[in-house]
């Protein structure tokens, strides 16, 4: 096995996402693009990683921290942007992967199979994954001749309507060999309709040292390249089967797989069960024999064994579920551990708290946990009962098991086993409400 290097090329304006955002940040199931790569190229344990990016990207350098970066000064091509980073592979020897930052649903098993190919033999100079995607619209296509081999890579916006015709595209991946990537990039012009240092026509210009350039056909699940929004969407859509079957295969129900997204990094437990309309952002663990009932929105989360979270739930960043614990409909959590066995059923909010063991929030509790300035913390005791429309004004402790009666403002914190009730004195009046009723009859005539 040879070394390997790997170079993503990042440095594109990527103008037609027309966004402010450099196209490799935007994101595929919460992850940005440039990062998917980065995560698959890891797994090779290449000797040295490079990602090529604009002067001005301090955003995509700090994404990919701490990757290797090379600076393309100005964004003259996809050949202009390996030459910036053939500094970096000075005295590397090996074999070179030239990915596409737009292209970031590539597998380990391709990128094997490209080295693989590559490595057969000393004279292959470049092997290049090739698709052939229902439809070719604007990719590059490929020249191959009778016996297989790579012929020359012709730009779209360069070919006549016969390479048009052509259903073999290019992806972009390449295997390199590094003896000949100097000369190879170093031989590129830019005598073609964009007036681009293109890195495709490193295949003619090999062939012409006779040099033997390989085609490995791929996938177009994993090749499609994301240029504008629509295809972000493709590529989001591909991810999340992806994602939805990788959950099934190991052990999850989704009762309407298509209803669900996940996030890249999302786990799940064993018989986890996912009803319909749920979300997941970033950092959510959930344990066994959960169930995530419809319309949830979850992110930042840990849910403990056996819990059950929904109809319309939300979890929010720092939300610490231990096992059995009950979220119910209209309830919203952040930065909060319940613990085990915790209720909160209905319409409630609990922020910045803790809510111990066994503990049971009625309907419509709000821990007040904001004055416009700073946040403070509510603390909840194992058994307490939490009566129905109680608002918690934080900073502020519950002790275990105390009772709080219903509509109750709770400023002071509460003795262990205490009742605590705030309310104003009840009044009634008998037959109040048939007199106002006949006056206002009266009144009306
Ligand atoms: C490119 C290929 C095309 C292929 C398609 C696959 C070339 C000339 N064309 O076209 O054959 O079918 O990808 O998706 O290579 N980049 C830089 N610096 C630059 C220009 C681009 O770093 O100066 C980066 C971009 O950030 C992007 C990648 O290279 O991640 C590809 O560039 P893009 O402009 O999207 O090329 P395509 O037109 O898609
Ligand atoms: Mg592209």
């Amino acid at each position: 096995m040879n070394a390997i290097a790997t170079v993503i090329l990042a440095a594109g304006a990527g103008s037609r996402m027309k966004s402010k955002k450099p196209k490799v940040l935007h994101e595929i199931a919460g992850r940005a693009m440039v990062s998917h790569l980065l995560g698959t190229v890891t797994e090779l344990s290449p000797e040295k990683s490079i990602v090529v990016v604009a002067p001005k990207m301090d955003d995509v350098r700090a994404e990919v921290s701490p990757a290797e970066t090379a600076v393309q000064e100005e964004a003259l091509g996809t050949g202009h942007a390996v030459a910036a980073a053939l500094p970096s592979l000075n005295g590397f020897s090996g074999d070179v992967l030239i990915l596409y930052g737009d292209t970031p649903l590539i597998t380990r098993d391709t990128l094997d199979k490209m080295i693989a190919t590559r490595q057969s033999d000393d004279k292959t100079a470049v092997v290049v994954l090739g698709f052939e995607p229902e439809n070719p619209a604007e990719y590059g296509r490929l020249v191959t001749s009778k016996d297989g081999n790579l012929q020359a890579i012709v730009e779209y916006a360069d070919a006549s309507a016969d390479i048009r015709q052509i259903n073999l595209c290019n992806s972009g991946v390449m295997a390199i060999n590094s003896a000949y990537i100097g000369d190879l990039i170093g031989a590129l012009d830019n005598k073609n309709s964009k007036g681009e240092y293109y890195l495709t026509d490193i295949i003619e210009i090999a062939r012409d040292q006779g040099l033997n350039c390989k085609v490995v056909v791929g996938d177009e699940k994993e090749l499609l390249g994301v240029n504008n929004r629509m295809q972000l969407a493709e590529a989001e859509k591909i991810a999340q089967t992806t994602w939805r079957n990788k959950a099934m295969s190991a052990g999850a129900t989704l009762i309407d797989p298509e209803s669900v997204f996940f996030c890249h990094d999302t786990e799940l437990g064993r018989d986890v069960i996912i009803e319909p309309n749920v979300f997941f952002g970033p950092n959510v663990t959930i344990g066994d024999d959960v169930r995530i009932k419809a319309n949830s929105h979850i992110e930042g989360t840990t849910i403990g064994k056996g819990s059950q979270i929904g109809p319309f739930a939300r979890l929010r960043p720092g939300a610490e579920l231990a096992e059995d614990v009950k979220v119910g409909n209209f309830v919203e959590v952040k930065k909060s551990s319940l613990e085990k066995g915790a209720k909160v059923s209905h319409l409630s909010y609990i922020g910045d708290a803790r809510v111990g063991t066994g503990a049971n929030i009625g309907a419509g509790t709000i821990t007040c946990n904001y004055d416009g300035y700073d946040k403070y913390k509510t603390d909840i005791g194992a058994g307490a009962f939490i009566g129905s429309n109680t608002a918690l004004v934080a900073p502020v402790k519950i002790g275990d098991g105390a009772i709080i009666g219903a509509g109750s403002t709770v400023t002071k914190s509460v003795e262990t086993d205490a009742l605590m009730v705030e309310r104003a004195i009840e009044t009634q009046k008998s037959g109040w409400a048939t007199r106002f009723r006949k006056m206002k009859k009266r009144l009306k005539k």
